[in-house]
């Protein structure tokens, strides 16, 4: 029998890390989809992973718009029937500048609003189409921000670095994977979260024609791990919590 065509639906991915994953994935032979907030980006996108030869289609996704994700989900459902890695890649961090002690409530309803409820949704909405799958999986990005075991340890690069509610949002994304992992074990779907690590991308409206802060990677090695995980098939690991170099503490 023939091995099923791996389909990755990838959120945010007209842009930064999830783009550059979806142009590898496709040299891979893998079907993307882009859950794609901006539709110019994404039909640029789209052209460029098509006009390299890889197959390639977009469906206009907010990931906290409940609508949409079910639109999105009718979408893969009627292309292809199953949905083999589902990538939660939309994110967003708008508290850099505050710590706990000001940080407006708006932003951190944001951040939670897209990174952790926004992703919760996405994955309940795909789980019938991750089960009709061979090895199917799915990745969260998280971030080094939201490693509780990084955040209390001195040597940690960021250790006096707040955003929390970024860190939170990305706390309980990593929860969210624990948690998934578990519910979907015996129907041999893989949840795993992905560190990317501080990567040259606009993230944050950060301007990428401005000089690289110290510590900073290129966009390339920031969605190294992102692709390793995404290209592994059958699945072994579930609930772990990597970057490049190895595991994290949750
Ligand atoms: N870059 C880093 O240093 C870094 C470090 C650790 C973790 N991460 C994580 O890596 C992921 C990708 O980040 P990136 O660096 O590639 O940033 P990016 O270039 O800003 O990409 C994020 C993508 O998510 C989209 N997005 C934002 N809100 C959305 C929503 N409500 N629905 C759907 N899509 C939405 C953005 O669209 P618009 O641009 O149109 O808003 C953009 O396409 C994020 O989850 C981030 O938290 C990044």
């Amino acid at each position: 029998m023939m091995a099923q065509k791996i389909v990755t639906l990838i959120t945010g991915a007209e842009k930064g890390l999830g783009l550059l994953t979806a142009k590898a994935l496709s040299k891979k032979g893998q079907a993307i989809v882009i859950g794609a907030l901006d539709e110019d980006a994404a039909k640029q996108a789209v052209a460029e992973i098509t006009a390299d030869g890889g197959e390639a289609s977009y469906v206009k996704l907010d990931v906290t718009n409940h609508d949409q994700v079910t639109a999105a989900g009718k979408y893969v459902a009627d292309k292809y029937g199953y949905l083999t890695t589902l990538i939660n890649n939309a994110g967003i961090v708008t508290d850099g500048r505050h710590t706990p002690v000001d940080v407006p409530m708006a932003d951190l309803r944001k951040e939670f609003d897209v990174n952790f409820f926004g992703s919760m949704d996405v994955s309940q909405t795909m789980v019938p189409l991750l089960k009709q799958a061979e090895n199917a999986q799915i990745i969260n990005l998280s971030s080094n921000m939201g490693s509780l075991g990084l955040a209390t340890d001195p040597s940690f690069p960021f250790y006096n670095f707040y955003s929390v509610g970024y860190g939170a949002s990305k706390a309980a994304v990593n929860f969210e994977t624990v948690c998934f992992s578990k519910a979907l074990k015996d129907d041999g779907i893989a949840v795993n979260s992905v560190n990317p690590g501080f990567s040259d991308t606009a993230f944050g409206g950060r301007n990428t024609n401005d000089p690289k802060p110290a510590g900073m990677q290129t966009a390339d090695e920031g969605a190294a791990q992102i692709i390793k995980m995404a290209s592994r098939s059958p699945q072994t690991d579930t609930a772990t919590f990597t970057e490049n170099a190895g595991m994290l503490p949750w």
